[in-house]
């Protein structure tokens, strides 16, 4: 390998890197302003300047390429002097008063601490005076100030480059210019999407988050008491996130260091970076609370309340909520601060609260966490007793940590005898995992989205409006694109995604299937099938040729809308790659043929062999934070831990081993779908709800409604009186993301570990310690002191996540599962070789 000698240590190169990247690599401190990480360079600050032994000039160290032989001082006196010169010039049109009162001594950014280490003066300002430039008035979450401003365009490219939207931009030339935002200031008009890419880039804090300013200042910001890396709770892209907390409060979100291994690769969409605040909600349920009409007689608890029982309250059912014209939405309560004084809106049309009614909470009276659990407890063992296992149920939660959802699932199947345990997965990708399984008998995605930016030639995208509903992700499609991959949208909608992409089949609504149908078709007529990998890989072709075969894309032209021409070069595009990657989300899923349209886009993915290498990945874009890790926990009704049937004797066998419960207390039924318990029909009684709101996601909320009106008991563990909770015998106050540690799994496999930033408030409770109590008074046995002890069980029951260990989450926060032992780098794309069918 070729060397340089930097400050006297010779350093090895690989060619086309600059003297940066070596210095870098080699642990050697260059400044530097202008450039950042994975930005493009364009060497306008000169900070960086270095001595090259030979070279006349000083040489910018983050443009020059290193050469085999060259010596480098990166400290010499001219660079010192060349530095502290630019540092000076800089100073000249910058706010910095405040260091000269404080001698130095008080760097509040990178650009400052330069400025210190080089001991450069703060002089008075020329005549040019501070600079200027748009600066956001108004807006709630970001600003501007741009007295602030060096003018390094880190936030122009990184809005541009990583963000891939261009809202920034330098106006005008020379000593006159300055930041602006799109054409008019106005940031909406720009397209900005408040992802705060530009806030973490800026090395002067010339862009800022307004909120978390205005409620603990900056000093507070500069001096956080704890800085946790946690897991984003919104959606499946994973994103890790800093939580910086004050005074047990969660003040602001920071992002990952760019270079730092992660799933956002140090970004995040405004949800991670500013809807960070619902930890600190007033509404923030503070106590046990239960229905008044329960009384404690010696240990018994006794309803003597109206009988029949009839679960009422004094609001509108969601029924008769329908019954009324929508009112109009309340004011915008978007950076409100709790200490404003501002009314609170207590609106009592759920399709629009921001508070929960005071009248919700009328209906309950606090409780000790004794009295609340001892209900529980009592009610779910007396449904038991009179009407057997079947009459109760559970839903765990998409938004709660695989320890807790397994901890659930666990308490239903050891401690209450039933397979009756669900989630929201039924009602986002479970038709997905229908498919997949029937295919490639997998439930998670073959690849990882960093291969799609990294190595995909062709990206597929259906039903899945990523930019809005996964930003992050988003983000990442739109840079493959930027970097020639070819993107194909089949959409009804027009969304951004379809209108960058090459070619947007946008079909008529419910015409998947035919869609997906005649591409296949059209590879098959065109001589393109991957004819050694459906040879090698798959079985029953003959069969998917025969069912295609109706599907002309004339004909398919008539059933989607879709001209046929058009269907043709999307079926060729796609079937030549080389590598493309087939991406779906909610689009397709949610359909109630969601199955056949998931099974019916990866037939076309098997005959043309886009899957098993690095850039032709299969990703289902989940929707929650875990809903692949709850379903992979087995919070879901036929199967433990890694889909492994609850109807096998044998599975059974090694659950009840590990839980010490006898074989036959664990039930060989299959048990019931959350669309299966809210039926009519349904035989279920009782109900335990961890942090799931059904009388607001099921898709007939009044019908939801009336199922849970209708239960004999029903307990819910939850952040808020939810629609849901209000209805409850007995409400739980559990813990958020921000309040525990817990591992989550995220849309490409990744288990990554999240932190507690702060204590839950009041009497609440962590969740897996309600858990964990709970399965206790059931009569199962649990002694976990931790979510790791937790963790160590769920390893040793579940293959695939055979070597995960908190000790190595500890490490490494995140690998991608299966990982078959602690020395496993984790799994970044499956099937190489082979499907485990
Ligand atoms: S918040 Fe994001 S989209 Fe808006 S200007 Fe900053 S980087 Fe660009
Ligand atoms: S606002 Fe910040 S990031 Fe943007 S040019 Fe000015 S100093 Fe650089
Ligand atoms: S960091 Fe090299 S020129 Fe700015």
């Amino acid at each position: 390998m070729p060397t340089v000698s930097i400050n006297g240590t010779s350093c090895s190169f690989a060619p086309g890197q600059t003297i940066l990247d070596v210095a870098r690599a080699h642990q050697i401190d260059v400044p530097t302003l202008c450039w950042y990480p994975k930005l493009p360079t364009v060497a306008n600050c000169r900070i960086c300047l270095v001595s090259v032994a030979g070279q006349e000039k000083l040489q910018p160290a983050c443009y020059t390429p290193a050469a085999e032989g060259m010596v480098v001082e990166t400290e010499s006196d001219s660079a010192i002097e060349s530095r502290r010169g630019v540092l000076s010039l800089l100073l000249e049109r910058y706010a910095g008063e405040h260091l000269a009162a404080g001698k130095g001594r008080e760097p509040r950014n990178e650009f400052e601490e330069y400025v210190v280490r080089y001991g450069v003066p703060v002089a008075p300002h020329g005549e040019l005076g501070l600079r200027s430039g748009d600066e956001r008035p108004g807006d709630t979450m970001i600003q501007h100030d741009m007295s602030l401003c060096i003018l390094c365009t880190r936030c122009v490219r990184a809005c541009e480059d990583i963000q891939e939207v261009g809202v920034l931009d330098v106006a005008e030339r020379g000593a006159h210019s300055h930041i602006i935002v799109g054409g008019d200031g106005d940031p909406d008009h720009a397209g900005c999407t408040w992802c705060g890419e530009c806030v973490r880039v800026c090395p002067t804090g010339a862009i800022f988050e307004v909120i978390p300013k205005q409620r603990f200042g900056a000093e507070a910001l500069r001096t956080p008491d704890k800085v946790a890396r946690s897991i984003c709770p919104y959606c499946g892209v994973g994103c890790q996130i800093d939580l910086q907390v004050k005074d047990n409060e969660v003040m602001r979100v920071t992002s990952p260091w760019i270079e730092e291994y992660s799933p956002n690769q140090g970004s995040t969409c405004v949800k991670g970076r500013f809807g960070y605040d619902f930890p600190q909600h007033r509404d923030r349920l503070q106590a046990p609370l239960i229905r008044k009409g329960w009384m404690r007689n010696g240990d018994r608890w006794a309803w003597t309340g109206e009988q029949p029982r009839h679960r009422e309250g004094p609001w509108h059912t969601i029924e008769e909520l329908g019954q009324q014209r929508k009112p109009r939405p309340p004011g915008r309560s978007v950076g409100k601060s709790r200490t404003t004084g501002l009314p609170v809106i207590e609106d009592q049309d759920v399709r629009d609260r921001v508070a929960t009614p005071s009248t919700w909470y009328s209906a309950f009276r606090e409780a000790t966490w004794d009295e609340a659990m001892s209900l529980v407890a009592q009610e779910l063992l007396r449904i038991r007793t009179e009407q057997g296992s079947g009459a109760l149920a559970a839903l765990a939660s998409a938004k709660c940590s695989n320890e807790e959802n397994y901890a659930l699932m666990r308490m239903v199947r050891a401690g209450l005898g039933t397979n009756n345990v669900d989630h929201c997965t039924r009602l986002c990708h479970s038709t997905s995992v229908a498919a997949m399984n029937r295919a490639l008998h997998t439930a998670a995605a073959s690849g990882s989205m960093r291969e799609i930016e990294e190595a995909c030639d062709v990206i597929f995208v259906s039903g899945a409006n990523t930019t809005e509903t996964h930003p992050v992700f988003g983000a990442l499609l739109k840079r493959a694109v930027a970097k020639g991959a070819k993107l194909i949208v089949a959409d009804v909608r027009r969304t951004e995604l379809a209108s960058m992409a090459d070619i947007h089949l946008q079909m008529l609504p419910g015409t998947d299937v035919a869609l997906y149908n005649s591409m296949l078709n059209h590879v098959i007529a065109a001589g393109l099938v991957n004819q050694a990998f459906v040879a090698a890989r798959t079985r029953d072709f003959e069969q998917v040729r025969a069912a295609v075969q109706p599907y002309t894309p004339e004909m398919a032209e008539k059933i989607t809308g879709i001209p046929a021409g058009t269907i043709r070069h999307a079926a060729e595009m796609y079937a030549r790659g080389p590598n493309t990657s087939t991406l779906w989300a909610m689009g397709l899923t949610q359909h109630s043929t969601g199955t056949d349209i998931v099974a019916s886009l990866l037939n076309l993915m098997l005959v043309c062999g886009m899957i098993g290498r690095w850039g032709a990945a299969m990703i289902p874009i989940r929707g929650q934070n875990n809903v692949q890790g709850s379903s992979d926990m087995g919070a879901i009704p036929f199967a433990y831990t890694d889909y492994r049937s609850v109807t096998d004797p044998g599975v059974r066998g090694e659950f009840a081993k590990a839980w010490g419960v006898a074989e036959e207390s664990l039930s060989l039924e299959t048990g019931m779908m959350v669309t299966e318990m809210v039926d009519e029909s349904s035989p279920i009684r009782g109900l335990y709800i961890m942090g799931e709101n059904p009388v607001i996601s099921d898709p007939d909320i009044a019908h939801a409604e009336h199922w849970v009106r209708s239960l004999e008991f029903l307990a819910v563990q939850d952040l808020f009186l939810t629609e849901t909770a209000r209805w409850a015998d007995v409400v739980l106050p559990g813990s958020s993301f921000a309040e525990k540690q817990g591992t989550f799994a995220n849309t490409d496999r990744h288990i990554q570990l999240s932190d507690a930033a702060v204590s839950p408030p009041g009497q609440a409770r962590r969740d897996l310690d309600i858990l964990i109590d709970l399965s206790n008074r059931l009569g199962l046995e649990t002694s976990w002191q931790s979510p790791a002890e937790v963790m160590t069980e769920i390893a040793s029951v579940t293959p695939s996540w055979r070597g995960v260990s908190y000790e190595m989450l500890l490490r490494r926060r995140a690998i991608q599962y299966p990982v078959p032992d602690a020395d496993s780098e984790g799994t970044p794309f499956l099937f190489a070789d082979s499907f485990p069918t």
